[in-house]
C-alpha cells in the first residue's frame, strides 16, 4: 500500500514526481472540512445501506479520532500521502480496517476536493467579510469623531474643494460596504454541494447527493457532473472578490502615505503602527500602507493566473485545478492580515486638523461657490463660470486679494465675498451625498444602518 491508486501500478512513484504533484504542503488545511465531508459521506453511505451501522460507527469515530489528532499535532503525514484527502482516508483506514476501506465508496477526490474547497470558501468568505466589516466600524468611529473637520477635496491631486473629514473616509466606507455584498453575493453563488458527482460521472450506487447536500449545510446540490468536478469558477469569483477588496485597501494605503509625508502632514502615524529605518534614526515610516498598495499587485496576479489555468482546461477534472487552492489561501490570509493591520493604524492614527484646515482655505477652492452665487441672480452658470474665472486670474496676477476683488465687483459684493470665509464653502455644500456638515449627518446615519444590516447578515450566514 502507500498510495491510494497503487492496484493498478507495478512500482512505486518517482520522488520527482512527488515532489512536483503533492499537494499536502497546502492543502492540508483543508482538513477540516474534509472531515466534514467525510462524516456525511459515510453517513450517506449507511443511509443506503452500502456501510453497516456498525462500519459507520467505526468510520465516524476513526474521523474524530483523526481531528483529535490533528488538534493535538500529532498526525502523522506519510510521504506517499499525496494530499490531504489521502492522509484522512489512509488514516481512516488504519483505525478502522475494513470499514475504513469503504469509505472512498462512490466518491473521488474530484468531487471531494471540489467540496472541500467549497465548505472552507464558505468558512472564509465570512472571515474576511468579518475583517471588512471591523475596519468600516473604525472608518465610521473616525467619522464621527471628525465632526466639522475638513480638508481638501482633490481631482488629479490638485486641491479641488474642501471636504469634511467624515466624508472623506465614508468614502472608503462605501466601497468596502460593496465588498462586503460581494462577498455575501459570492458566497450564495458557490453554495452548492458537488459530493455525489464522482469522478466526473456519478456513480451506480444509490448515493444521494441531495442528502448529504443538506447534512454539509449546503443550499443545494450540482446539476451536472462533469461540471461539479471540473468548476473553479468559484475559486475564480473569490480572488476577484479580493482582488477588488486589496484594490481598495491599496488606495486607502496611498492615501495614508501621502497624507503622513511632511508634504501633507495631515496625518501622523501611531508608533505601534509605524516603523522606523535602520540608518536613519528621525525616520517613521507607514510600512503598512505601503504593503497594502504592494499587496494589491499580488492579489490581482492570483485572479490573472487562476484564470489563464482555467482558460485550456477540457472537462473535467484536470490536475491543474489544484493550481488554484494556493493563490486562494494565499489571497484570504493576505487580505484578512491587511484588514486587521489598517484598521489598527487608522483606529490609532491622529489626524493633523489645523494642517488639513490650513491647507482647504485657500479663498480659490470657493471659487465655483461665487459662480453659484450668480447662478442664484439668473446668471447662465457658463458665464459666470468666465466671470469668477477672470477674477482669480487677476488675483493669481498680484491685482488684489480674491475677496476685494469679489466685493468690488458690481454683480458680487460683500454678500458674495462672505462666501469665501474659511469654512463657509464647505458648509455650503448641502446637496444630498454632498461633503458638507448637514448632507454628512444624513450620511452618517445611513452608514450606521447599512452597517447594522451587513452585521446581521454576517450573523444569520453565520449561523
Ligand atoms: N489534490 C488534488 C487537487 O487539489 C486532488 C487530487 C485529484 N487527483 C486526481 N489525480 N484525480 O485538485
Amino acid at each position: 500500500m502507500g498510495t491510494l491508486w497503487h492496484g493498478r501500478f507495478e512500482g512505486g512513484p518517482a520522488e520527482a514526481l512527488l515532489a512536483y504533484t503533492v499537494s499536502l504542503p497546502f492543502d492540508r488545511r483543508l482538513a477540516a472540512v474534509d472531515i466534514a465531508g467525510s462524516r456525511a459521506h459515510v453517513r450517506g453511505l449507511g443511509r443506503v445501506g452500502l456501510v453497516s451501522p456498525d462500519e459507520e460507527v467505526a468510520v465516524l469515530a476513526a474521523l474524530d479520532q483523526v481531528e483529535a489528532e490533528m488538534a493535538a499535532g500529532t498526525f502523522t503525514y506519510l510521504r506517499t500521502d499525496e494530499d490531504v484527502h489521502t492522509a484522512v482516508e489512509r488514516r481512516v483506514t488504519e483505525l478502522a480496517g475494513d470499514a475504513g476501506a469503504k469509505l472512498h465508496t462512490g466518491r473521488s477526490r474530484n468531487d471531494q476536493v471540489a467540496t472541500d474547497l467549497r465548505l472552507w470558501c464558505k468558512g472564509a468568505l465570512l472571515e474576511v467579510a468579518d475583517g471588512a466589516l471591523a475596519l468600516q466600524e473604525v472608518l465610521l468611529d473616525r467619522a464621527e469623531e471628525a465632526g466639522d473637520a475638513y480638508l481638501p477635496g482633490y481631482t488629479h491631486l490638485q486641491r479641488a474643494q474642501p471636504v469634511l473629514l467624515a466624508h472623506h473616509l465614508l468614502a472608503h466606507l462605501w466601497a468596502l460596504s460593496r465588498d462586503v455584498d460581494r462577498l455575501f453575493d459570492c458566497r450564495r453563488r458557490l453554495d452548492v454541494s458537488p459530493l455525489g458527482a464522482g469522478a466526473l460521472a456519478g456513480t451506480s450506487l444509490p448515493l444521494d447527493p441531495d442528502a448529504t447536500s443538506a447534512d454539509l449545510g449546503f443550499a443545494c446540490r450540482f446539476e451536472n457532473s462533469l461540471d461539479a468536478t471540473s468548476d473553479r469558477d468559484f475559486v475564480a469569483e473569490v480572488l476577484f472578490c479580493l482582488a477588488l477588496l486589496g484594490v481598495h485597501l491599496s488606495r486607502l494605503g496611498e492615501e495614508i502615505v501621502l497624507w503622513s509625508s511632511e508634504e501633507f502632514g495631515f496625518l501622523r502615524l501611531d508608533d505601534a503602527y509605524s516603523t522606523g529605518s535602520s540608518m536613519l534614526p528621525q525616520k517613521k515610516n507607514p510600512d503598512i500602507a505601503e504593503l497594502a498598495r504592494g499587496k494589491a499587485g499580488r492579489l490581482i496576479g492570483s485572479l490573472a493566473g487562476f484564470l489563464a489555468t482555467l482558460k485550456g482546461l477540457p472537462l473535467s477534472y484536470n490536475r491543474d485545478l489544484q493550481e488554484g487552492s494556493e493563490p486562494l489561501f494565499d489571497a484570504v490570509d493576505q487580505v484578512i492580515l491587511g484588514l486587521s493591520a489598517l484598521g489598527g493604524l487608522v483606529r490609532t492614527a491622529t489626524f493633523e486638523l489645523d494642517r488639513m484646515r490650513a491647507a482647504a482655505d485657500d479663498p480659490a477652492a470657493a471659487a465655483v461657490d461665487l459662480a453659484e452665487h450668480l447662478v442664484r441672480g439668473g446668471t447662465p452658470f457658463r458665464a459666470a463660470h468666465a466671470v469668477v474665472g477672470g477674477l482669480v486670474r487677476t488675483a493669481l496676477a498680484g491685482g488684489a486679494p480674491l475677496a476685494d476683488l469679489v466685493a468690488a465687483h458690481p454683480d458680487l459684493g460683500p454678500e458674495a465675498a462672505a462666501l469665501l470665509h474659511p469654512g463657509v464653502p464647505v458648509a455650503n455644500r448641502t446637496s444630498p451625498g454632498g461633503a458638507g456638515p448637514v448632507a454628512v449627518s444624513v450620511q452618517l446615519d445611513r452608514a450606521h444602518q447599512r452597517l447594522a444590516t451587513d452585521r446581521d447578515r454576517h450573523g444569520a450566514a453565520s449561523a
